[in-house]
């Protein structure tokens, strides 16, 4: 039997991409466990998705450091703990230092509710309404120390409608987003991830 892939999840709201990520575990040709679901935020939804699925969770606050360092240096300590392979982010809304970054090389993905390098941070659905795009979509990436910027490892588009509203449209892209970041976790764990420069190759 494949040794399963063990995942680890960093979170700060809903987790809606981590329940997604739960519900794949569930099939056993989806050889992945996730190790550790770690919020910043204490009252998160996304941890009590990770208590019914009986996955360890932690909090580690960013209000109760005084630097980055240290914050970021609490969440590897958990990290290194649970001796994840892989890190993904999942609605994670604190931007990663190069000592988060480096200590999980080319093992760190996010997903990203357009299809970068267009409309990166926040809100990126209301700035590809404003702009009047007529495809969105959904990226999911390795995390660099930029914000959004990383290598693209999937991409999927969305159309927006005419009449779509903020609301309509990220409910449009969130059903992508749940399939992609899955698809995504699954080529890294079949090995058929290859970093070349910015490129993501398939292989
Ligand atoms: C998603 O839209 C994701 O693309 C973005 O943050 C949101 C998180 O949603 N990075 P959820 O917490 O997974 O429901």
């Amino acid at each position: 039997m494949q040794k399963k892939t063990r995942v680890g999840v960093l979170v700060s709201d809903r987790g809606t991409n981590l329940q997604s990520i739960i519900n794949a575990c569930r099939d056993k040709s989806f050889p992945v466990q996730i190790a550790i679901v770690i919020s910043n935020v204490s009252s998160a939804y996304a941890l009590k998705r990770a208590k019914v699925a009986g996955i360890p969770t932690a909090v580690v606050d960013h209000n109760k450091f005084a630097s980055r360092s240290g914050f970021e240096g609490a969440i590897i300590q958990h990290l290194k703990k649970a001796k994840i392979d892989l890190l993904c982010l999942a609605g994670f809304m604190r931007v990663l230092s190069p000592k988060l970054v480096g200590a999980f090389k080319n093992k760190i993905m996010n997903i990203h509710p357009a299809l970068l390098p267009s409309f990166p941070g926040l809100h990126a659905q209301r700035q590809a309404l404003e702009h009047g795009v007529k495809v969105s979509g959904v990226t999911v990436h390795f995390v660099d120390e930029g914000t959004d910027t990383g290598p693209i490892i999937l991409q999927h588009p969305v159309p927006v409608m005419d009449d779509d509203t903020e609301e309509a449209l990220s409910k449009r892209i969130l059903k992508w987003e749940h399939k992609l970041y899955v698809d995504a976790v699954r080529l890294f764990v079949d090995g058929k991830l290859k970093v070349e420069g910015r490129r993501v190759l398939h292989v």
